[in-house]
């Protein structure tokens, strides 16, 4: 089996079940980026880890502590996804005020223009060199390991989530319908029935509908079950993983994961505590035949086999770094946790489709023909409270504007200017900010990453590097 770089995780817990305790000393040795990227794996799942810097009253040394402050589901697939997010001591802003600073995409971008392969003057601030360092990366990317290290620093943690390829496969038929792969079948079970004549690779879009796990990654995707030298392109994409990424999370255990993150970064219960977004209404959630399960993971022979083998090295883990009985506790904990926020935070207890959320700033962003459910707020709560709360149940996209619109206020307040002009009737309607950014969203499933190409030459951004990047990945361009 191979082994994965683990030092990061040793050197940084040595031993687990003091995590909390011992988490000002691993911070003091370690401690400062963090990078989350996550991929998802089918996901584009994104996640937010703040870094933030207090002051340790018994040693009066700078202790630092690390904090999931939102996952974020970009897009794809993953709408059903949950990560949610978490939740810390200290409002984002608290975070933003000391310097923490998130690589966002360039022009306010939802992705960082996914699928193409990540490169490093995606980021804002990267290229103007405007931002001095990067603490936290994580919105939605096709992963290249070297452009995402001339970003990150070089102790960067990174780490992903999978979700099992059967769920995915569900999911994403059902939320990217419109693409040309799925578009002319009318079930699942008849795109599987004839996938290779449903599905042309060369068409733009077609990715997600065929190993996008190792696509996310940046693999080949288009690799068949019977293909000769399938185990060993499995094997060398695991190996790259493994290589490339400190941990792999599995979203089916996903109060698990966030127990094996919360010991593999010295965080607290309070750091990795969420509230499922982006999960998606049972009215639209299709049950599978039986013998459906088994089509997709033939059809994505490769996700399957990266997804079985990081789920073996997760249960390894989590036996190595934490234990299971320490695991069950906590992961009991946890979900009390929850409960509790979840009783104060939240006016109906629990999700509600959009339709029934009063606030356009905590309605999420709906697409294709999933319902994408959300959170009231709890209107009888102190101004403290709803502040904590409110971040925990915001939606990806109004997320991902107030932290660019902190961090970058001028680039900002252009960009509400143009979009003015481009969407007058939209922008009126629009108090909230929300019609805007659906409309960006929008505009981005419509491919419109042309505009966003004459932007940057507008801008004298690396025109040309983008250009040779395109070329070099014609083969998923999605232009
Ligand atoms: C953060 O950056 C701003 C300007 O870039 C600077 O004025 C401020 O002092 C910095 N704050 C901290 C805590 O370093
Ligand atoms: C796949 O799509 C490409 C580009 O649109 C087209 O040229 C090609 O003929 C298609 N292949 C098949 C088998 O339909
Ligand atoms: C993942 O691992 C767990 C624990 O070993 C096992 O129970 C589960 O069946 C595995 N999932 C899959 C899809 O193999
Ligand atoms: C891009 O297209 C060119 C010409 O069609 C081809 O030679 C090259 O291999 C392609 N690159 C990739 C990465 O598919």
């Amino acid at each position: 089996m191979l082994s994965p770089p683990r030092r990061w995780i040793r050197d940084q817990c040595p031993s687990a079940v003091t995590s909390c305790v011992r988490r000002g000393v691993c911070s003091r040795r370690h401690s400062l980026w963090i990078l989350l990227i996550l991929l998802v794996v089918c996901i584009a799942i994104q996640m937010f880890v703040a870094r933030q810097a207090r002051n340790d009253k018994l040693t009066g040394l700078p202790h630092l502590r690390l904090t999931v402050n939102k996952p974020h589901l970009f897009s794809t697939a993953q709408n059903e996804w949950e990560i949610v997010h978490s939740e810390s001591s200290q409002a984002v802003k608290t975070d933003l005020s000391r310097n923490l600073t998130f690589a966002l995409p360039l022009n306010k971008h939802s992705q960082l223009f996914y699928p193409f392969f990540f490169a490093s003057h995606f980021v804002e601030g990267f290229n103007s060199r405007s931002v001095r360092e990067f603490h936290i990366m994580c919105n939605h990317m096709r992963f290249t390991k070297s452009e995402v290290a001339k970003v990150m620093p070089e102790d960067t943690f990174y780490f992903s989530i999978l979700r099992h390829p059967v769920a995915m496969m569900e999911s994403i038929f059902i939320y990217y319908k419109s693409i040309p792969a799925f578009h002319k079948t009318h079930s699942l079970d008849s795109f599987l029935d004839s996938s290779w004549r449903n599905y042309n690779s060369s068409v733009k879009n077609n990715h997600y509908a065929h190993n996008i796990l190792a696509f996310d990654f940046g693999f080949d995707n288009n690799v068949a079950a019977d293909t000769e030298d399938l185990e060993e392109r499995a094997s060398m994409a695991i190996a790259a993983i493994e290589r490339d990424f400190h941990l792999i999370l599995i979203s089916e255990y996903f109060d698990e994961s966030m127990i094996l993150l919360k010991h593999a970064l010295c965080w607290s219960l309070e750091d990795v505590v969420s509230f499922k977004l982006n999960g998606r209404s049972e009215q639209t959630r299709h049950p599978l035949l039986p013998n459906t399960a088994e089509k997709i993971k033939r059809w994505n022979a490769l996700d399957w086999r990266i997804y079985l083998h990081f789920n073996t090295t997760f249960w390894h883990k989590m036996d190595s770094l934490v234990g299971q009985e320490q695991m069950k506790r906590e992961v009991s904990q946890l979900r009390e946790l929850q409960a509790k926020l979840a009783n104060s935070c939240l006016k109906d207890g629990g999700a509600v489709d959009p339709s029934q959320i009063k606030d356009a700033g905590l309605k999420p962003f709906q697409y294709g023909a999933a319902v994408i459910q959300g959170y009231n707020l709890n209107p009888h709560i102190d101004r403290q409270t709803k502040i904590k709360c409110q971040r925990l149940i915001t939606p990806e996209l109004q997320y991902t504007d107030r932290l660019y619109t902190q961090q970058f206020p001028e680039l900002a307040a252009k960009h509400r200017q143009e979009t003015r002009m481009v969407a007058p009737q939209r922008q009126r309607s629009d108090r909230t900010g929300m019609m805007g950014m659906a409309w960006a969203r929008e505009a981005h499933h419509r491919q419109i990453i042309r505009s966003k190409f004459s932007n940057l030459r507008n801008q004298k951004a690396s025109t040309s590097a983008m250009l040779t990047h395109t070329e070099d990945n014609n083969k998923t361009s999605m232009l």
